[in-house]
């Protein structure tokens, strides 16, 4: 049967460390400069319905360092569920390609492209998860801090894409995880179970969200396709922006973090987000690795087994 990389809730403890693992992997032997080209001959089929610059560069440079091809479907190409439905479109891409990645609103577009494909479909960020980036992430709070599972992440923000990866995230590695966010910004509700199992702190308070953190995390007030509201969420988020005096609230020497865009001035400052404790650009050299390893894994999953043991789970 084949996979789909749509969340992080259908994968399990020991894949989710086997591909932080193997994502290190081929972290090193791009840094040795040593090729890898597992995926030759293989194609990725891209679409996109809103902008990129990370997840675009990342899948395209990564399936070429695997030695296969990767094709840009931008949102005035294809019509996905408009010009042709979703599953024609599924259907259509499964006999050309041989693995889909797809960045669009609605999550379910998403799930009805993996359900219609007979390849397997990743998802690119939706409105309500970004698993690629959250994958980035923890490989980048392993590379700083180590054991995921005794560490402390405040997420500073609106309870939106990033937020519910996150709670995702918590609830499958462990990690402890405290969301501030303005009230009436609260994570889907549909999140509550996985809150409640994973421990996860959610306060309006910045203060106390940031409060003993290892790592302190911040994702735009206004995601794409929210513009119109641009203009009240500056006003509803002023108190969550990320700065020297929140950051004081946070253990000494807390990683900053951020998924990127950013909109300096806004939900961080530049002091912050240039500062010494910054992973930014770290979280985004590491979307690289860790959806190689993803493709991978979708493609031939025997290579991510050899990291299996390695990746035996703690807890
Ligand atoms: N973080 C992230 O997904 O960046 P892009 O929107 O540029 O792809
Ligand atoms: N929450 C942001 C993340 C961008 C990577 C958005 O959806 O626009």
């Amino acid at each position: 049967m084949k996979r789909d990389f749509v969340d992080l809730s259908s994968i399990s403890i020991a894949e989710g460390h086997a591909l932080l693992n193997l994502a290190s992997w081929l972290k090193s032997d791009v840094k040795n400069q040593l090729e890898h080209p597992y995926l030759r001959g293989r194609t990725l089929a891209m679409l996109f319905q809103k902008p990129s610059l990370r997840t675009r560069i990342t899948f395209e440079a990564g399936m070429a360092q695997l030695g296969g091809h990767a094709m840009y479907l931008g949102p005035t190409e294809v019509g996905i569920g408009e010009r042709e439905s979703i599953k024609d479109v599924a259907r259509n891409l499964s006999r050309w390609v041989d693995l889909i990645m797809i960045r669009t609103f609605a999550h379910e577009t998403c799930l009805e492209l993996a359900r219609e494909a007979s390849v397997p479909v990743i998802n690119g960020l939706t409105d309500l998860l970004h698993p690629c980036q959250l994958m980035a992430d923890l490989l980048t709070l392993k590379e700083h801090r180590g054991d995921l599972d005794r560490l402390r992440v405040a997420f500073v923000g609106d309870g939106f894409n990033l937020a519910h990866s996150w709670i995702e995230a918590a609830d499958l590695f462990g990690l402890e995880l405290r969301l501030g966010c303005p009230a009436g910004y609260e994570p889907d509700k549909s999140f509550a179970p996985r809150v409640k199992r994973a421990g996860v702190l959610i306060t309006n308070d910045p203060k106390e969200a940031v409060s003993g953190a290892d790592a302190v995390y911040t994702d735009t007030w206004t995601s794409m396709g929210q513009e119109r509201e641009a203009a009240r969420r500056r006003r509803d988020f002023r108190a969550f922006q990320v700065n020297r005096e929140l950051l004081k609230h946070a253990k000494p020497n807390a990683l900053v973090m951020h998924c990127l865009p950013a909109h300096r001035g806004e939900e961080i400052t530049d002091e912050v987000l240039d500062g010494p404790n910054s992973v930014v650009l770290d979280e985004a050299e590491n979307r690289l690795h860790v959806q190689k390893a993803i493709m991978l894994w979708l493609l031939k999953p025997e290579v991510l087994e050899r990291w299996t043991d390695r990746a035996a789970p703690r807890k």
